[in-house]
């Protein structure tokens, strides 16, 4: 067990607060200031006399003892069930895959109780890894300039300005010769980019751009499975019932959700409600959240021309897909389809901060942003900060100078062909295998039998935890589906390597052989831990 400090190391630093301040007694900074930061402060201008720290409460976890691993993980664990998401930290403390972690590289983690895994989770936005140093060191660097204004909101911003101007020249580039017929004067080499925080608030700036474009037209088509985060926008498009639950009567009524990949269903929708009424269309390439469900050939640039030819706005969202993670940098240019916007997030932040960015064409931008009444209707405070643009900018030449699509591809070939290996022989755990790139999904049978609705939810949830513990103690950390209870995926490191990448799969072939059927899930795992997780997931928190 690790040692754990507990409020004592605080009862110490209060004392030393307290000798300090009987040492320097003229005390004139704010009361709100700590001793450390007067530490600094009097080294920067030593002929000043520095006024006395207050007493701190001792309660108050100081940030020194956060470094070295010392803080320990059943206090961690303690702390977080009791102050946060306490449900879901209980249940993956009960299946021990829970952390905390220490990154041994930036493709393997470490837990408390030294059991080491191959990081294949992260929810595609670890292009690196975790701690990637190249980026690490380039963020120190940034850093590292005393004079590096870090909150430019109501300036430009050279960081911003550059990433803008890179991510719109990329995409451009991509979709140029596609759009040399299509697009007229306002192709994406004109785009514009709004920045934010995260993949939803991505998809809320998508939904205000394309309203702004066409305010008469009320709805958006959606497509059945699709994730789109979990903002009330958002989740609007998300049609899961169990994400949007409680919320629906306060979210959109206007979103009308076909069957993905049925571009005949989009073009009966059009026609049947009017295009003039739909403001757009939105879709993921390659449903991720789903279970990595790719669409049927030809659907996504027959959906593009179908859009095309009636008005009505395509988003791409490809916050999932996009920069290289399926092979391309946009998936949806590489299959046909020229969106009208897109959104990007998760490896723009490589895996460090957040960044989310909205890809829009000139035209619909203005719509919103376009005149001095309507600059400021939509903004976000800390959306296009130094520290996020400078790692976005990166990233992005990282994943250049990787060739991340292209890497991508290969590996992902190389990994699929093993993933079909391993179903193919342990039919009876796998049902279907999926991969686009670096991204796999693994689509577990039930762990019994899926007689009601009620159970079957369950039963899929169970199936899922399983699957995941099975593959922790087999040396592997995955994903969950949010879309997709009995799909675990697989989305290691653009730049894992090619050992490391090979060793995931073995290993993910050696847990099907220690599991060579779903209902093995539940018998390994043993009855005493079962009904600790039937305990954790059943009783009040
Ligand atoms: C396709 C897609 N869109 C949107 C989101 C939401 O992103 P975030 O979790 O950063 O809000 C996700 C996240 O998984 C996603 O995969």
């Amino acid at each position: 067990m690790n040692k754990q400090p507990g409020p004592s190391v605080n009862k110490e630093a209060a004392q030393a607060a307290q000798a300090q301040a009987a040492q320097h007694p003229a005390t004139q900074l704010p009361a709100t200031q700590h001793a450390d930061l007067q530490h600094v402060q009097a080294a920067q201008h030593p002929g000043v006399q520095r006024p006395a720290p207050p007493t701190i409460d001792p309660a108050f976890i100081r940030t020194e003892e956060l470094f070295g691993g010392q803080f320990g993980s059943a206090r961690t664990h303690a702390l977080e069930q009791q102050y946060g998401n306490g449900k879901l930290n209980r249940l993956l403390e009960v299946v021990g895959a829970g952390g905390p972690f220490r990154a041994l590289t930036p493709w393997e983690l470490q837990d408390a109780e030294g059991h080491r895994v191959i990081n294949a989770s992260g929810y595609a936005a670890l292009p690196f890894g975790d701690n990637p140093p190249e980026l690490n060191a380039f963020i120190r660097r940034v850093l590292e300039d005393p004079h590096q204004m870090l909150f430019a909101q109501q300036s430009v911003s050279e960081w911003r300005a550059a990433l803008e101007a890179n991510l719109v020249r990329l995409l451009a580039r991509e979709s140029a010769s596609a759009e040399q017929n299509s697009a007229g004067d306002d192709s994406h080499a004109s785009s514009r980019v709004f920045f934010s925080n995260s993949g939803a608030e991505a998809i809320e700036a998508a939904i205000k751009f394309a309203q702004a474009a066409r305010p008469r037209a009320r709805y958006i088509i959606n497509f059945a499975r699709a994730y789109h985060g979990k903002t009330l926008g958002a989740l609007a498009l998300t049609p899961n019932p169990s994400l949007q639950g409680p919320f629906r009567n306060i979210l959109s009524p206007n979103v009308i959700t076909l069957p993905f990949g049925d571009a005949d269903a989009v073009q009966r929708t059009l026609k049947r409600v009017g295009a003039d009424k739909i403001m757009a269309v939105i879709t993921e390439p390659i449903l991720g959240e789903a279970g990595v469900r790719l669409p049927p050939v030809g659907f996504l640039k027959r959906l593009g021309e179908l859009c095309q030819q009636s008005g009505v706005l395509v988003i791409a969202d490809e916050i999932q897909t996009g920069l290289g993670r399926s092979g391309n940098w946009f998936e949806s240019v590489a299959q046909g389809l020229i969106p009208d916007i897109i959104t990007l997030a998760k490896p723009l932040g490589g895996g460090v901060t957040a960044v989310g960015a909205t890809i829009v064409r000139h035209g619909i931008y203005k719509k919103l942003l376009g005149s001095v009444e309507t600059v400021k209707r939509h903004s976000t405070t800390f959306g296009g900060n130094t520290l996020a643009m400078a790692v976005g900018l990166k990233s992005l030449e990282m994943l250049m100078d990787q060739g991340a699509p292209a890497r991508s591809r290969r590996l992902g070939e190389l990994g699929l062909a093993r993933l079909k290996a391993v179903q193919a022989r342990y039919p009876e755990l796998l049902e279907e295998v999926r991969g686009a790139g670096m991204l796999f999904g693994m689509n577990f049978r039930p762990v019994a039998a899926l007689p009601f609705k009620f159970q079957a939810n369950l039963i899929s949830e169970a199936t899922g935890i399983l699957a995941l513990v099975a593959f922790y103690r087999g040396g592997a950390l995955v994903n969950f589906s949010l879309n997709a209870a009995r799909t675990m995926r697989l989305t290691p490191a653009m730049n894992i390597p090619e050992d490391t990448f090979g060793e995931l799969f073995s290993r993910v072939e050696r847990t099907a052989q220690a599991y060579p059927s779903s209902f093995k899930l539940v018998q390994r795992y043993g009855t005493p831990k079962l009904l600790g997780l039937l305990k954790a997931a059943f009783l009040e928190d």
